[in-house]
């Protein structure tokens, strides 16, 4: 037998079952219905006597096809097609190599024997998209390796290697050579000991690795690990449920548990964003025509914080980079720290010694531009200054040769603007790298009125190989992020002047779910930094006396965050721990004092209203303006840039969740109680609430 993705061929008494479905042998519906196919001829096929099951390509089944994901639940075709797996009369192999996950992994459970190519790994990461492994995972791990293991691997939610697979047990053997010859030998040495079917579902399971004292310590974990996430919890209930079960109950339970877990926003906002960020690099109006350059080598102008992690990126990809800076001394400093940071990665473990070198040997330093004249790619990362970076990028386009990328990775200048400097504005660029640049994996994309579809490929196709998600956006004060974090920092400001306390602010958005509350964000990154970009942009806030006072005053006395260990709170050397301190709270109020800034109570819902909502509803800003494409590109901004937490799908996720009235309305609660100067709902919003519709649909509508 032969479809297109699954074919059946005979190795004496061995049948051959291989599945090939490119890129990855994701096991969709047709591979799904080959395979049912393929294990009903081999079982009717007289004289065979063992089966292997084998993938063509890159890897084994990498998993489910997740676009699948939103129609009719796959599951029970699943367990019925790996049953018959399962209760083939003869031995059955898998012989798996590459990346083995979810559904990929739970197939070879129903085989009843397991090999691998070295370098193999195998994960069971359900978690992550706020689900369960719902085909049979949960009931057959436990039956092979224990339900400890089985929950390590689980919330571990990380690949596991060959080495852990055979400690752990669910692998037999690594086949050093060709995996098709040695797998097919495995079978056959099976057959000559007359070792029959070891159905995974006879087993049952040790109840020694289920005791109160296991379930308690992964469940405390998963607290821990998944704040406010309820897929981790019943994944321990599934898999803990396979003690003293027989499978069919054991699956039934699965099913349950699964369906619960799929209607679950927490899964549905990580299925969102998982599509999310593979849709950014599409740029629906740029010409199909349209070819990248190839990038070779690369240019960063300004060897500081953000110019050394942007290196680091373009040296991690294999593409020699060389840094400029405007005297030997900072060069100096910047290559150091690149030498640290690769330095600490060896410590740690993270990379080994000859891949540091290696790395460090693609990364040159120079005073002299014409030493740049071949680049490919410039990125200009000089301190945040309009002439300054005129200067650049004017002395650029003397040496830079023609159709090279020129990039800025301003945060807050006009690229427009910075355009003018040059005579080929349509190769002028904004790459907005976001810090750690070398561990961040956000990139805006900023396009202005004249960048060259060539050069917005370039860069979207230059981010796969910098591992990072870019996400396209226009020239517009902020681009995506930060416009959105204006409103945000300004409500968290404002409370602190109010008489809340930071702890009380950062407390509410931490418990709410974001990675660090925003006056702690603000001492991390420095009050200074903060207030310089304040200062230099007044022009840009509206005239409120208050705006970004509570930063002013914390500057004022002299706190600049952690690097003082004296900000918003106190610290300690030695101790990344964050204190309260009395004496900021004390010039907080002295400010609230002297610009008469009435004083309140304020409620955990009041906080996270005030933050949220105008992040929120600038955030709809941007999508009617055109800013971003669209609404899951800024999901994806404040997921992977800001620390919005994945399993609240993003902002405008968020605001569908919650419902486009409900958002309105307390924006205009607001409004009534602060009056209008900040508290403006998006005209969109306004449409939306009144029509009765979500964002998603505004978007689905509009294609
Ligand atoms: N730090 C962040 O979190 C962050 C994040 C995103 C974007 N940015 C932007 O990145 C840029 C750089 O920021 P940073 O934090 O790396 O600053 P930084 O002060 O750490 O580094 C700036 C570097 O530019 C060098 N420089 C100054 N004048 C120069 C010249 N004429 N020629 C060559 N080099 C020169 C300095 O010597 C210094 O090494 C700014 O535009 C900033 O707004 C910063």
């Amino acid at each position: 037998m032969t479809s297109s993705l699954v074919s059946v061929a005979y190795h004496g008494g061995v049948a051959v079952i291989t599945a090939n479905n490119p890129p990855v042998n994701a096991i969709c519906a047709g591979v799904r219905a080959g395979l049912l196919e393929a294990v009903k001829e081999v079982r009717s096929h007289g004289g065979v006597n063992a089966a292997v099951l084998l993938c063509e390509g890159r890897t084994f089944f990498s998993g489910a096809d997740i676009s699948e994901f939103s129609g009719p639940p796959m599951e029970e075709e699943c367990r019925h097609l790996f049953a018959q797996f399962e209760n083939l009369p003869f031995p059955i192999v898998a012989g798996m190599h590459g990346t083995v996950m979810g559904g990929g992994l739970e197939i070879t459970l129903a085989c009843h024997y397991r090999v691998a190519a070295p370098g193999t790994r195998f994960g069971l990461p359900e978690v992550t998209l706020g689900i369960i492994p719902g085909a049979g995972g949960t009931q057959r791990m436990p039956r092979l390796i224990g339900v400890e293991k089985t929950l390590e691997m689980v919330l571990g939610a990380a690949p596991v290697n060959t080495k852990t697979a055979l400690e752990y047990g669910f692998l037999d053997r690594v086949i050093d050579g060709e995996l098709q010859a040695g797998t097919i030998a495995f079978a056959e040495e099976l057959v000559a000991a007359n070792k029959g079917p070891r159905r995974t579902g006879e087993l049952s399971v040790d109840p020694a690795t289920a005791t109160d004292e296991i379930v308690a310590r992964f469940t405390a974990q998963a607290k821990k690990q998944y704040r406010n996430r309820q897929a981790p919890l019943t994944a321990i209930e599934a898999i803990r449920g396979s003690v003293g079960k027989t499978l069919a109950a054991g699956l039934a339970l699965e099913d349950t548990l699964v369906n619960i877990a799929k209607a679950t926003t927490e899964s549905r906002a990580l299925i969102h964003l998982f599509f999310a960020e593979r849709e950014t690099r599409k740029v629906p109006d740029l010409p199909k025509v349209t070819q990248p350059h190839a990038v070779g080598s690369a240019a960063i102008i300004g060897s500081g914080t953000m110019g050394g992690g942007i290196a680091i990126c373009f040296a991690n990809a294999g593409i020699p980079v060389t840094l400029f800076d405007a005297n030997q001394e900072a060069l100096d400093r910047g290559l150091g720290v690149i030498d640290k940071t690769y330095g600490s990665m060896v410590k740690r473990g993270r990379l080994s010694p000859e891949d540091k070198a290696r790395r460090m040997a693609l990364i040159g330093g120079s005073l002299d531009y014409t030493d740049a004249r071949d680049a490919d790619v410039f990125i200009e990362a000089v301190f945040e200054n309009m002439a300054l970076k005129k200067q650049i990028f004017a002395a650029l386009d003397k040496v830079a040769k023609p159709g090279a990328v020129l990039a800025t990775n301003t945060s807050t200048l006009d690229i427009e603007d910075i355009a003018t400097a040059v005579g080929r504005p349509q190769d002028v660029v904004g790459m907005h790298f976001f810090s750690p640049a070398n561990v961040m994996p956000l990139l805006e994309v900023v396009r202005t009125n004249k960048t060259s579809p060539e050069v917005i490929r370039t860069v979207m196709d230059l981010s796969r190989p910098l591992k990072k998600t870019p996400v396209l956006a226009k020239v517009c004060y902020g681009f995506i992020g930060n416009r959105m974090m204006e409103g945000y920092a300004r409500e968290a400001e404002f409370m602190v002047l109010e008489g809340a306390t930071p702890r009380q602010v950062d407390s509410a958005l931490e418990t709410w779910g974001m990675a660090m509350g925003i006056l702690a964000v603000f001492d991390m990154a420095g009050i200074d930094v903060g207030v310089n970009v304040h200062k230099s942009n007044a022009d840009k806030y509206p005239p409120d006396p208050a705006y970004y006072q509570a930063d002013f005053a914390i500057h004022d006395a002299g706190r600049k965050g952690q690097k003082n260990g004296k900000g918003y709170y106190r610290y300690e050397s030695g101790d990344r721990a964050r204190y309260d301190d009395p004496e900021a709270i004390e010039i907080l109020r002295g400010r609230a004092k002297q610009l008469g800034v009435a004083q309140r109570e304020h409620s955990d819902e009041e906080i996270l209203e005030r933050c949220l909502y105008p992040l929120v509803n600038e955030g709809i800003r941007i999508l009617e303006e055109g800013v971003a494409l669209r609404a899951s590109d800024i999901d994806v901004v404040w997921t992977s840039g800001y620390g919005f937490p994945r399993y609240r799908g993003g902002p405008m996720f968020y605001a569908d969740t919650i419902g486009l009235k409900t958002l309105l309305e307390g924006i205009l609660k607001y409004r009534a109680l602060f009056g209008p100067m900040h508290w403006e709902p998006a005209p969109l919003l306004v449409k939306l609430a009144a029509e009765g519709k979500t964002l998603a649909q505004w978007e689905r509508e509009r294609r």
